[in-house]
């Protein structure tokens, strides 16, 4: 599913920049993807993302 259909970042490359290239915050993710640079509308959808991905990370280590 794309998140910003500006700069076609899907949620997978969110997903992909958090696990497996160590991304932790949003200034990381439009320092890799310019996501949120033109009309700004993926940015609300994109922190809710970053926050699952983190949530779950904490679970998975708390189990
Ligand atoms: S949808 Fe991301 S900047 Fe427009």
């Amino acid at each position: 599913m794309y998140v910003c259909i500006c700069h076609g970042v899907s949620d997978k490359k969110i997903k992909k920049l958090v696990v497996d290239e160590g991304v932790t915050d949003m200034k990381g993710i439009r320092r890799c993807t310019a996501l949120g640079s033109q009309c700004g509308k993926c940015v609300r959808q994109a922190k809710q993302i970053l926050e699952d991905i983190q949530s779950y990370s904490e679970l998975k280590q708390a189990s």
